[in-house]
C-alpha cells in the first residue's frame, strides 16, 4: 500500500468515526440488535468508503481485499445478520435444487451515501455448492453467516478459452463468521461446498472499477490435469453442465 493510499484510508478511517454521531439519526429504521451499534455502523462506513476508493482506482483489488477483511473482522457476523435481519430473509429465500438461491440483502448507509458495493444472501442447502468459478474484472467478499462449508480457493496463473491455468491456494472447512475474498489480483478462483444448510452474506464489486468489463468463467475441476507441482489445467464449462455436475 502506498503512503498516499494509506493517508486516504487512514482520513476515511477518521473521517468514519467523526460521523458516527450522526449516523444514528440516519439510520434510525434499521434495526441493529447490538450494543455497539455506533461502532459496527462505523465499519460499514469505512467498508463503503474503501469500495469507493476501489472503484475509482485509488485502491488496488489486492488492497481492497485486504482492507475488507480487515473491517469485517472488526464486527461481529451476528450483527451483519442483524443489519439484514437475516431471520426473515433466510426464511424466504428457498434452497435451489441445484447450485444457489440468492437475494438482494441492504445494509445500512450510516452517513447516507449511496453504497458503492452491493450485498446478496446466498442460500447453499446442505450438499449443494457455489458451483467452482473464476472472474475477470470483479471483486467479492464472503462472509459465513451460518451453516459450515468447504471452501476451495485457487489463483488464476492463465487463462485460455478452453482452460484456465490455476494453483490451489486454500482449501479448509469453515463456518460462521469465516470471511473470503477475490479479485485479478488473489485467490481469483474459487468453490464452496455446503456440509450442512448455509448463508453466505456477499459483498460484490462488479465491476472492481467503474466502466469495466467483468466476467465469470465456469470451471470443471473434476476434470483438471495436474502440470506440476500446484499447477492445474481445469477445462471451461458451460452453466448447465456446471450445475447438473457439481450444483
Ligand atoms: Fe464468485
Amino acid at each position: 500500500m502506498t503512503d498516499q493510499t494509506r493517508r486516504q484510508l487512514t482520513s476515511s478511517i477518521l473521517a468514519g468515526a467523526g460521523l458516527c454521531a450522526l449516523s444514528g439519526m440516519a439510520i434510525r429504521s434499521n434495526a441493529i440488535a447490538s450494543d455497539r451499534r455506533a461502532e459496527f455502523l462505523d465499519v460499514l462506513n469505512q467498508i463503503y468508503d474503501v469500495s469507493k476508493m476501489l472503484s475509482t482506482g485509488k485502491v488496488s483489488q489486492l488492497e481492497w481485499q485486504s482492507e475488507i477483511s480487515r473491517l469485517v473482522a472488526l464486527a461481529d457476523y451476528r450483527e451483519f445478520k442483524s443489519a439484514i435481519d437475516f431471520d426473515k430473509a433466510a426464511a424466504s429465500l428457498r434452497f435451489a435444487e441445484k447450485g444457489v438461491a440468492t437475494s438482494r440483502v441492504t445494509l445500512p448507509m450510516a452517513h447516507g451515501l449511496s453504497p458503492t458495493i452491493y450485498t446478496k444472501l446466498f442460500a447453499v442447502g446442505k450438499g449443494r455448492a457455489v458451483i467452482p468459478h473464476g472472474h475477470k474484472g470483479m471483486c467479492s467478499g464472503h462472509l459465513i453467516l451460518d451453516g459450515r462449508m468447504r471452501s476451495r480457493q485457487y489463483d488464476r496463473i492463465e487463462t485460455g478459452e478452453n482452460s484456465w491455468r490455476v494453483r490451489p491456494v486454500h482449501d479448509a472447512i469453515e463456518g460462521a463468521g469465516d470471511f473470503s475474498t477475490i479479485s485479478d489480483d488473489a485467490s481469483n478462483v474459487h468453490w464452496f461446498v455446503a456440509e450442512e444448510d448455509s448463508w453466505t452474506l456477499d459483498f460484490i464489486m462488479a465491476p472492481a472499477n467503474t466502466g469495466a468489463d467483468w466476467t465469470i468463467q465456469n470451471l470443471d475441476m473434476a476434470a483438471a490435469i495436474m502440470l506440476g507441482e500446484d499447477l492445474l489445467d481445469v477445462p471451461t464449462i458451460g452453466v448447465a453442465d456446471a450445475l447438473q455436475k457439481y450444483g
